[in-house]
């Protein structure tokens, strides 16, 4: 369980930081969010929302912005930033719109049974812990190609936030100290990561300086020469030979050998809207269109507000969503895809089994072995826009708090445990619980299936960015934020903050924040069939928007430590 206890920020601070507004995540579903005409960000940490709106300020647009701060959460944000996992962008620059895979993949000597013990039985722990559960990373060459293609600044202007804060120090939050603590016996598991993460034997303290050398050596070679510092030669041997002192597969050739992929972006409209996702390997985009076509053909708009028949079909779509899901892997083996599960007559079949006050058991969806639930995710999302109209979606993980737990001593980064979001043995839930299918099955070279959802919600000079961070809650989360936004007209900050509900086929359950529902409509849907849970480990969505009059907002989700900002030039 690594996710943090919500760390809930107990007043809005504005900070004046020359033109720029800052805003913590707040529990206060009334503040509105923050406003400005000069680009707006939103990120899991302070430190790095001030690295984007710095960008900004100086001239950088959305994606010079976006790089920095996802780079600057590889600093500070060491559980999910990380130059050592992956992530997806989907990128609206001028007229284009584009999304980059920068997902991990399997290294070369990975094999379908790998994790399975000598009676054929998963081993949990070798796809979550220790260099066998790294997958190759891309989110070295993923940033840089972005910026290469997209940026409109120098990489060395975009990579100096995160190489100061490494080098200069940053002042350890409480969150910061209390998710090293949790995470002790993975970090204390190596040496060295050890030597970085707990020094003395102990998690860094609250309010001291943190300065990260080798990180920050490793930032400087990287904003000088490119991801080929990270990647060829002696780093990418440092990385080969920490992982086989450990037992891992990863090889020097692996990590050379890395690309991303540019793919063409999952496009669809509803709700009047027209939006574009990351597509496979990520499924959430998939589940969210698929989700929001649903919705918009069973009249969610003429449903109550807060009322039963809207929990009732949420549960519902999202149960044949994720039941769908089962059959979606890397491009290359997939059983389905976004054509095929976004296909009309696909939805209808869908929507014709939905029945009104009645639950249909997940078991008649789709069968497959009940899971054990295991909540754990360590994603980051941040949203970024720029004064232009420029918008970026970027989430990138390490799959697990800290990955693996093993830091590559001479770069200073840990790397991904992100193998586990691979069907170990089909139809064992990983570790968020979600129960995936034959294409989603280890091999070489794969991606393995995410459920992250970074989204750009596009209506003449109006956007909403957004995604977020939670594993399998990712898509419900960013699902219940866009209809909050775009049907109930919610403004952004409460649109974040209002209790959610979630369903993913498999255990079949219908978990509720607490207030999610009231009393009477929990009642009315236990009637109808469902399995009620209260649940307080939902997704964390950090959005930035641009409204009609040009003016942008920006919200960080008060669940965890996000900070959004905005960034107010003068005229
Ligand atoms: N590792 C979480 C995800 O990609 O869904």
């Amino acid at each position: 369980m690594s996710e943090l206890p919500a760390f809930r920020w107990s007043a809005v601070l504005l900070i004046l930081l020359g033109l720029v507004t800052l805003q913590s995540g707040t529990h206060a579903a009334s503040f509105p969010a923050t406003r400005g005409r000069g680009g707006a960000v939103a990120a899991g940490e302070r430190a790095a929302t001030e690295a984007g709106l710095e960008i900004l300020q100086a001239g950088g647009n959305a994606v010079d912005a976006a790089v920095a701060t996802a780079l600057a959460l590889a600093v500070v944000q060491p559980d999910a930033g990380n130059l050592g996992g992956g992530g997806f962008a989907v990128v609206k620059v001028g007229k284009e719109l584009a999304s980059l895979d920068f997902r991990e993949t399997a290294p070369t000597a990975a094999r379908r049974d790998m994790y399975l013990d000598s009676d054929g039985r998963p081993d949990d722990a070798a796809s979550r812990e220790g260099p066998l559960a790294a997958g190759v990373p891309g989110t070295p060459t993923g940033l840089y190609v972005l910026h290469q293609r997209f940026g409109s600044i120098p990489w060395r202007e975009v990579v100096d936030p995160a190489r100061r804060l490494a080098d200069d120090g940053f002042v350890v939050s409480r969150r910061l100290q209390l998710s090293v603590a949790d995470s002790r016996k993975r970090l204390e598991r190596y040496p060295e990561t050890a030597a970085v993460w707990l020094p003395g034997g102990e998690p860094p303290q609250a309010g001291s300086r943190m300065r990260l050398p080798a990180l920050a050596a490793t930032l400087e070679s990287y904003a000088e020469h490119g991801p080929t510092a990270l990647t060829t030669g002696a780093a990418a041997e440092a990385i080969e030979r920490v992982s086989r002192k450990y037992g891992g597969i990863l090889r020097a050739s692996d990590i050379t050998d890395y690309r991303p992929v540019w793919r063409q972006p999952l496009t669809f409209e509803a709700f009047g809207w027209r939006f574009a996702s990351m597509d496979l390997p990520a499924s959430g985009g998939i589940i969210v269109a698929q989700a929001l076509a649903l919705l918009e053909s069973l009249d969610w708009k003429a449903h109550p507000r807060f009322g039963a028949a809207r929990a009732h079909l949420l549960a519902e779509v999202l149960r044949r969503s994720f039941a769908d899901r089962y059959l979606l892997g890397d491009p290359t083996t997939t059983l389905a895809d976004s054509k095929t599960l976004l296909d009309p007559d696909w939805l209808a079949s869908r929507r014709s089994t939905i029945r009104d006050q009645r639950a249909t058991p997940s078991a008649d969806v789709a069968r497959s072995p009940q899971p054990t639930l295991q909540e754990s995710s360590d994603t980051t999302h941040l949203s970024v826009a720029d004064a232009y109209g420029n918008v970026v979606a970027l989430t990138t993980t390490l799959n697990d708090a800290y990955g693996c737990g093993l830091l590559v001593p001479e770069l200073g980064f840990l790397l991904n445990n992100q193998m586990d979001d691979f069907a170990t043995a089909p139809g064992h839930p990983n570790m968020y619980g979600l129960v995936q299918g034959e294409a989603n099955a280890v091999g070489p070279g794969k991606r393995m299936l995410s459920s992250m959802a970074p989204i750009l919600g596009l209506r003449g000079s109006a956007s909403v960015v957004l995604g977020a961070r939670g594993g399998g809650r990712i898509p419900t989360a960013v699902l219940q934020v866009l209809l909050n936004l775009l049907v109930d007209d919610d403004g952004l900050q409460t649109a974040i903050d209002r209790p959610r509900l979630h369903h993913q086929w498999l255990p079949d359950r219908l978990r509720a924040e607490a207030d999610a529902l009231s009393p009477e409509t929990r009642k009315k849907l236990e009637a109808w069939g469902h399995q009620i849970e209260v649940w307080d480990r939902t997704a964390m969505v950090h959005a930035v928007r641009r409204l009609h009059d040009g003016q942008y907002e920006a919200a960080a989700d008060p669940r965890g430590p996000g900070v959004a900002g905005v960034v107010d030039p003068l005229p």
